[in-house]
């Protein structure tokens, strides 16, 4: 039983492998916060807290006249709204009288096998079958106002999500101004905030600062959960590390507009919030009906950030990825955009297909420009049908000649677009979210289909599905490239324009999950504009997402670096392109460039007919190496080996869980003369074994030359303990050139 209920103290203690978390309710029907962290034994918290005046609190009704009980300071499960705290709140309602008040009471609780449902929206499952739920009740007597909070318990994986079902049993209509998915109040302790702000092809850049008494927001009101933050944060001690200190982890399973706001209070304590934004939403409840929010997956490690990780990884993998990809192989791809842009025909893809199959590549992914008028970003975005001035031979004869090369075909697409310059637009010109008399903005010259619509869902599915059903279609590229705006419903009445974001996420949920039922072989990989939509919930119906539009290896070292905090490798959409490199024109080792893309889903993205002999000869090695460790690579523990941007160079590993084997890679980000020499401790070993080495990378390398140095240091040694490599590390010889990277094979052997 991982859920207890002790009847003489009134705790409610959920137990995971490694963490406990407690509730209490107060002889008043307080709901209140008393414990998140290490697992610990029986124990009643409630020894933490001691209540006392604070000057200017209020008190509620039922402890008249104790002043020492409030809610302004007392740490609370889900705090109420208008009636006495003044910290971040994680739920607003208008009442039908127009007041502003949330009262909450405890109600019940209740126990229940398997991980509950959220109607509408993605959230994680129960892979095991051994997760339980936690539903508690509190409700606002005077309103009626019910809140279901649902606590996920996955006792394995130590993880436990939440979310909430917020249900009007009153008589009068409520509107809610803000119903975020949780709140916990940390009471003790000083702590910093992680976070992956970015911006477009520079996404998931890692920024740490204190939690202070200002208000700390992690937001998005772009509609995407955006490449400007990732709805994914993390509050750690002051001085947790890689391997130390006390994490907590708030990912939020949702890929529109979110916040999580943090705040440390008068007294110190600290309280985390998430949900969707507020901003541009007022959901309406009328008696009976429910609202459901999305889902946050939480998670504690009291051994630093590592071990997060490997928390997030695995359960990404297992309980949000799904369907016949999520632990298959899946094939190495060769993406046209970076090879050729809109400029193709199909005798070109086709010469394109030729040289894929003889590098080795398992699959043609036919990025935009074949459909409609697409021969720039300016047309077409809506008619998902051939463009037969380019593919003269037409889709369905393309796919079956690029099969006859033995490669699978992919495709891509941007359902939720729509141009002005486009049939669908001529046909349907409200299907675009425009406000009354107003001309929207655009963006990159297109507009946002209205998915709130129902009609507008179908039609696109009807598009989509057709084109998947006609032709043997095996990978499916979902792109989405803007923010939205203007967003406003021709189909929605005026004073329920504020459901128009969210209608709109549910929309696109019900369109992802069609697609992904009807067409259950087909590999869906997630995209906007990069990594804009990189978040659990486009997880749940494509086990990988085009992390970033940025293919340079050093950008993306920063890049997959940041998506490593909470994101497996399984995940990320990562592609060897040309060099110089089409976003920065820097110019870097095609080994180097599969070194980095080789930490994520692997795939090119250039034209390899304007490769040399010795790069295509390269390529098939690289293709070897990514088949030889794919599982080791795809399943295997990650570690970060360096900080980003501290070191001259930046490293990371894989290790088995069982510690047979571990894959190094380092890549040399500046080049110095008279070096220091880089010494790296691996994790993960098993410390009183001895692992044998294979340098993948020693053909690929330059060391530095004789005339720099009396003789050329190369290791002859082959066998090292695991302690050894652990504690005191493994040392590189010298390097020379631009950007060298290294790839280490240790196995066990004894
Ligand atoms: C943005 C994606 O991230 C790119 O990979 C490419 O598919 C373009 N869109 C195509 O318009």
């Amino acid at each position: 039983m991982s859920i207890l209920f002790n009847e003489e103290h009134n705790t409610i203690t959920i137990n995971t492998k490694n963490t406990s978390y407690q509730m209490r309710v107060s002889s008043e029907g307080f709901l209140q916060h008393l414990y998140y962290g290490k697992r610990i034994g029986e124990e009643n918290f409630r020894y933490l807290y001691h209540n006392y005046d604070r000057a200017c609190a209020g008190n509620p009704d039922e402890v008249f006249p104790n002043r020492a009980i409030s809610f302004d300071t007392m740490p609370q499960e889900f705090p109420g709204y208008g009636v006495g705290d003044y910290r971040i709140h994680a739920i607003a309602a208008r009442n039908a009288d127009g007041s502003y008040g949330a009262d909450f009471r405890y109600a019940g609780h209740e126990v229940t096998k398997g991980k509950y449902k959220i109607s509408n929206l993605p959230s994680s499952y129960d892979y095991s079958g051994d997760a339980e739920t936690l539903t508690v009740t509190v409700n606002d007597k005077i309103t009626g106002l019910t809140l279901e909070l649902l606590y996920g318990v996955f006792e394995d994986e130590d993880v436990i999500t939440r979310a909430v079902r917020v249900v009007n049993n009153g008589k009068g209509e409520i509107a809610l101004d803000r119903a975020f998915s949780m709140s916990m109040d940390i009471p003790f302790g000083k702590w910093d905030l992680v976070h992956f702000h970015g911006k477009h092809a520079l996404e998931r850049q890692t920024e740490r600062e204190p939690l202070t008494h200002l208000v700390k927001s992690v937001e998005s009101r772009r509609g995407t959960s955006s490449h400007q933050e990732n709805p994914f944060m993390i509050v750690c001690d002051r001085k947790a590390d890689e391997d130390h200190g006390r994490c907590y982890g708030m990912m939020f399973v949702y890929s529109g507009s979110f916040k999580a706001e943090a705040e440390v209070d008068q007294i110190n304590s600290t309280r985390v919030t998430m949900g969707i934004h507020d901003d541009q939403f007022e959901w309406h409840l009328m008696p009976g009906e429910v609202f459901e929010t999305p889902e946050v997956i939480m998670a504690y490690s009291g051994e630093g950030l590592t071990e997060l990780s490997h928390i997030y990884h695995k359960f990404i993998r297992r309980n949000i990825c799904r369907g016949k990809y999520q632990f298959t192989r899946r094939p190495i791809l060769l993406n046209s955009w970076e090879a050729s842009y809109f400029d193709f025909t199909d005798e070109t893809l086709l010469a394109l297909a030729d040289e894929a199959a003889k590098i080795g590549v398992e699959m043609l992914v036919l990025d935009d420009g074949w459909f409609g008028d697409r021969n720039s970003d300016n047309a077409g975005l809506g008619d998902w049908y051939v463009n037969e001035n380019k593919i003269k031979c037409g889709l369905k004869s393309l796919v079956e000649q690029v099969n006859a090369k033995g490669l699978k075909f992919g495709i891509w697409m941007e359902p939720e677009m729509i141009n002005e310059d486009s049939d669908l637009y001529r046909a349907h010109p409200d299907w675009a979210f425009a406000m009354p008399g107003r001309k929207p903005a655009r963006s990159r010259n297109q507009l946002v289909l209205d998915l709130s619509r129902k009609e507008v869902v179908d039609y696109v599915y009807d598009s989509m599905a057709k084109i998947l059903s006609e032709n043997n279609i095996e990978y499916l590229k979902w792109d989405m490239n803007r923010s939205l705006s203007d967003v406003y419903s021709a189909a929605l009445p005026a004073a329920r324009q504020g459901e128009t974001m969210h209608r709109f996420m549910l929309g696109l949920y019900d369109l992802m999950g069609r697609i992904t039922e009807n067409f259950p072989d087909v590999l869906v990989e997630g995209c906007s504009g990069g990594g804009a939509r990189f978040d659990a919930g486009i997880l749940c119906y494509s086990p990988q997402i085009w992390c970033s539009d940025d293919t340079d290896p050093i950008h993306r070292l920063n890049i997959q670096y940041g998506t490593s905090f909470g994101y497996p490798v399984s995940t990320v959409g990562s592609h060897v392109s040309a060099s110089p490199n089409h976003q920065t024109g820097r110019s870097t080792p095609i080994h180097t460039r599969a070194v980095v893309a080789m930490s994520g889903t692997f795939g090119y993205e250039l034209d390899p007919a304007k490769l040399s002999d010795e790069e295509k000869e390269e390529i098939r090695d690289q293709i070897r190496i990514f088949d030889k460790y794919y599982d080791l690579i795809q399943g295997g523990l990650y570690y970060r080996l360096s900080e980003i941007g501290e070191e001259p160079y930046e490293a990371w590993e894989f290790a088995a869980e069982d510690g047979s084997e571990a894959l190094l890679n380092v890549v040399v980000t500046n080049i110095q003369p008279n070096q220091a020499l880089i010494n790296i401790r691996l994790k993960g070993l098993d410390p009183d074994a001895v692992y044998e080495l294979t340098d993948e990378s020693e053909k690929y390398f330059s060391r530095i030359p004789t005339m720099y140095t009396e003789e050329i240091h190369k290791h002859e040694k082959t066998l090292f303990r695991g302690d050894a490599l652990m504690y005191a590390g493994y040392t590189f010889e010298m390097v020379f050139g631009d950007y060298p990277a290294m790839q280490l094979y240790f196995r066990r052997v004894k």
